[in-house]
């Protein structure tokens, strides 16, 4: 049995305060959540205030990104080590958004996964194609080279320590959901590469999340799905009640 997530995005939104009355506002919605595993992940400036707000929840805490290497002369970025030190969790890697506007690769990907594992970290990698790619029939083809790249020569036992969303690109922020049919295609091939590179145990254990437009009345579909394990959700994840109606599926 794998432990469903569902995890919120928030991007480049919420100062300080509006993070920490948003996660005091959601705390009591998703109380009685247990077997959920609840995420949420402010930008870099309200971590540490909103970990406190967090305590002794059943909330976890995640960043929007980390840098590999673990200090030293590089300005602007975060070490997975500091992540943890805020009270993170989880850190999200190889956003669709952190491709497509900041270099993001998959070698890049592959660096910052394995640091924050070694930092002790779960890593949420997202993978995901465009739309000029999925109408060139080649989902698989970059789901493939996004996964294998991203999970390079992890050992099968530093899997426990990776989630993958999948996020379709077209449907990121437009209001259009994969189908739950749609969505459980690539879950399905998502999890056969995982048994194929990193053996049958790794695969049935590895959670695969969708992200893409999940909304409180289209959660339950996704996640009826057999190998679609939860939700890494932005726009309605910046509000109490729409994330909690969504952590609150089952
Ligand atoms: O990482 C979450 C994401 O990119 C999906 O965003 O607004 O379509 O739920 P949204």
């Amino acid at each position: 049995m794998r432990t469903p997530v569902i995890a919120g995005n928030w991007k480049l939104f919420k100062t300080i305060g509006e993070a920490t009355g948003m996660v005091n506002a959601l705390k009591p919605l998703v109380a009685a959540a247990k077997g959920t595993e609840i995420v949420v992940a402010p930008p870099f400036t309200a971590l540490s205030r909103v970990a406190d707000a967090l305590a002794g929840s059943n909330v976890h805490l995640a960043a929007q990104d980390c840098y590999w290497e673990e200090e030293g002369a590089f300005t602007g970025e975060v070490a997975p080590k500091m992540l943890r030190d805020a009270g993170c969790s989880h850190v999200i890697i190889g956003h669709s958004e952190r491709r497509q506007y900041f270099g993001e690769t998959d070698a890049t990907v592959n660096k910052k996964v394995k640091a924050a594992i070694n930092a002790g970290l779960t890593a949420i990698v997202c993978v995901g194609e465009t739309l000029a790619e999925r109408e060139a029939n080649k989902t698989f083809a970059v789901i493939e080279s996004q996964v294998l790249g991203g999970l390079e020569g992890l050992p099968p036992e530093a899997l426990s320590r990776v989630i993958i969303a999948y996020e379709p690109v077209w449907a990121i922020g437009t209001g259009k959901t994969a189908s739950d049919a749609q969505a459980q295609e690539v879950h399905a091939f998502i999890r056969s590469l995982m048994a194929r590179c990193f053996g049958q145990v790794s695969a049935d254990g590895m959670r695969i999340l969708y992200g893409g437009s999940v909304k409180p009345d289209n959660v339950r579909g996704l996640m009826a799905q057999p190998d679609i394990d939860g939700a890494l959700v932005g726009g309605a994840s910046l509000k109490a009640e729409s994330f909690a109606a969504i952590a609150n599926f089952a």
